[in-house]
């Protein structure tokens, strides 16, 4: 296992890319179950959890080749209908091969992913979705047994307690895709990455309109075609890399971004003193003056994510004054408290909320990632501490972002990686 040492204190200046989404590309290579036709995935970033998913669809029948950004898959003709528990346990957006898989041959077995560091994490929606297209769901032996004659268009709430599910919205809307008839998918997750699975998915012939909105009708059709694709840029790295610029002080324009998919970010960054420059495909951010407390409320999309919120966290942590932090997605997901704090950090965790103290400096210390919004959450107080920071079990940041190292480096950070 590898640990990122970070001496910080450097501020980052300079141009940086933006790498394709995660949370995008996952979804987007389960759809290519949907036909046996070949597919090109382009702007795909090389990650661990891209690795896993590459992993999944070639046991499930696919040759897929991951070269410098470009995925080619195509079909060996053999089929398989299990998604095993060593690959699905070892990330849960595994699961969203049963909406293709159930799709395209009416049968699946897909090991459950179980809960994660985060929390319980629950696949109830998920199955009711399916249920609803005429899905019958067995659970064995901690395996989803999916069977169904024909799947049937049908209307869909898909709202849970905390509001809407990404992955859930993807597996249904996937099934949907080849039901007899029309689905209507109410309370569906609207974040961009559902709309480009959406994309993609239309570009493959299916029949979708809504994307986007809490509401996606799904036309069924008999079969769909392959399809080439550019994933779209990844908000959540982005929104990772202004907070560094912020945090050192610095000043970072980023390419390849989307500030159009950032609007809750940047809303509450510019609360907070940021000067942040937009334009199509880019956006500068720098300190204005300086910056200040801000409260933050996690919400599903367009509301501030919470896969930025361990991130804004460390923002907050050496910000004068107290700023709130309301968890409203994942009501555990508060791992990086306690390391934070062991930096020099005044947080407290009251349920799902963390009250943060701003403090004037952070001081490096040996500390450790417990899941992938932690990790950045880590590397960007280590960017800001006084002194060296060591970071050990970094493979949850490799699970979701793209040549870190280089990328910071360039930048002007003082970090390096090395084998524990
Ligand atoms: C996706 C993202 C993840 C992000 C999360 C919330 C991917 C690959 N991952 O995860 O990075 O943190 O959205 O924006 O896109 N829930 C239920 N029942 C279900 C499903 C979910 O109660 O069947 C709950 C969850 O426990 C959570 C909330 O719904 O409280 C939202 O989760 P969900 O949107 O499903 O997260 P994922 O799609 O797994």
């Amino acid at each position: 296992m590898d640990k990122l040492i970070i001496e910080g204190g450097k501020r980052l200046l300079g141009e940086v890319t933006v790498s394709g989404a995660k949370n995008a590309v996952l979804p987007i290579l389960a759809a290519t179950l949907l036909t046996d036709d070949a597919c090109i995935i382009k702007g795909a970033p090389a990650l661990r959890d891209t690795n896993t998913m590459l992993k999944i669809i070639r046991s499930l029948g696919k040759s897929a080749d991951f070269d410098k950004g470009v995925v080619n898959v195509s079909s060996t003709g053999k089929k398989n209908f299990v998604a095993d528990y060593k690959l699905v346990s070892t990330m849960r957006a595994s699961f969203c091969v049963l909406g293709p898989l159930i799709g395209m041959h009416k049968k699946a077995k897909v090991s459950l992913p179980g809960g994660c560091i985060i929390g319980a994490r629950p696949v109830d929606l998920h199955l009711k979705g399916l249920r609803a297209l005429n899905v019958q769901t067995t659970i064995d032996s901690g395996y989803v047994v999916a069977k169904a004659d024909k799947l049937q268009g049908s209307h869909i709430y898909l709202g849970g307690v905390y509001g809407s599910s990404v992955l859930a919205t993807d597996n249904v809307m996937m099934a949907a895709v080849l039901a007899q008839g029309k689905s209507v998918i109410e309370c569906a997750a609207c974040e961009p990455e559902v709309v480009d699975l959406a994309e993609f998915l239309i570009k493959m012939g299916a029949k979708i309109k809504g994307h986007g909105t809490p509401i996606i009708e799904v036309e069924g059709v008999r079969r769909l075609h392959g399809a080439t694709h550019t994933i779209i840029p990844d908000r959540i790295e982005t929104g990772t890399l202004m907070i560094a610029a912020l945090i050192t002080g610095g000043d970072i324009i980023l390419k390849n971004a989307r500030p159009q998919h950032l609007g809750a970010l940047i809303d509450k960054l510019q609360e907070a003193g940021a000067n942040i420059t937009k334009s199509d495909n880019s956006i500068r951010v720098r300190v204005k003056d300086r910056i200040k407390a801000i409260n933050v409320t996690t919400l599903p999309y367009p509301g501030f994510p919470t896969d930025m919120q361990a991130q804004v966290m460390a923002l907050m942590s050496i910000t004068p004054g107290i700023s709130v932090v309301a968890e409203k997605i994942y009501p555990d997901r508060f791992m990086h408290v306690g390391e934070l704090n062991r930096m020099g950090a005044h947080i407290q965790k009251e349920g799902p909320y963390a009250i943060i103290e701003g403090v004037e400096s952070l001081s490096g210390a040996p500390v450790m990632a417990s899941d992938l919004r932690a990790s950045a959450c880590l590397v960007l107080a280590g960017l800001a501490a006084k002194g060296k920071t060591l970071i050990s079990r970094i493979y949850h940041l490799e699970r979701g972002y793209e040549n870190t190292e280089e990328k910071l480096e360039k930048l002007g950070a003082t970090i390096r990686r090395e084998k524990e």
